[in-house]
């Protein structure tokens, strides 16, 4: 797992970067990679404009049966006083408000927020390798 302090919209420079070379080594073809590093990179910008500070954290999972990535940002901000609103307007689809956490969800597979008391926001996303790409032979 790798962890990243976020703080100021410089870091996200470098998260990006190494969040592309993760999960290029990790087989993910360039397609995925951009939706992957795009969606760290709204993430992270969130953190630095809504919540001053967090941590982005990137880890590489491997079940049984598929294998991805997750991208978890904690922050320690405000929280988002009107999350439903939010994540309902993000649904309507001419939203121009919201738009960075509807490309989020859209461009991952596996999509979870939510709003820690006191304690700021947990985003948690994940993309799985395709099956076809996955096969090298190692369990
Ligand atoms: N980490 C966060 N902490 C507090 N509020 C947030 C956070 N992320 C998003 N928000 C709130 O959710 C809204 C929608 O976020 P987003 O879809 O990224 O759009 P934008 O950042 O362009 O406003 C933001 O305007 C902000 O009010
Ligand atoms: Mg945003």
């Amino acid at each position: 797992m790798k962890r990243f302090p976020i703080k100021y919209e410089w870091d996200v420079v470098d998260i990006r970067s190494q969040v592309r070379e993760l999960a290029k080594k990790h087989g993910f073809g360039d397609l995925d990679q951009a939706r992957i590093v795009q969606s760290v990179s709204e993430l992270a910008k969130n953190v630095v404009e809504h919540a001053e500070e967090g941590i982005v954290e990137v880890c590489l999972i491997q079940e049984e049966e598929r294998s991805g990535i997750r991208i978890k940002v904690q922050d320690f901000g405000p929280g988002i006083e009107d999350l439903e609103m939010i994540l309902r307007s993000s649904e309507a689809p001419a939203s121009v408000e919201g738009f960075g956490l509807k490309q989020v969800r859209e461009s991952m597979d596996d999509f979870s927020i939510r709003v820690l008391e006191g304690k700021g926001t947990l985003v948690q996303v994940t993309k799985w390798l395709e099956e076809q790409r996955q096969t090298d032979g190692s369990p």
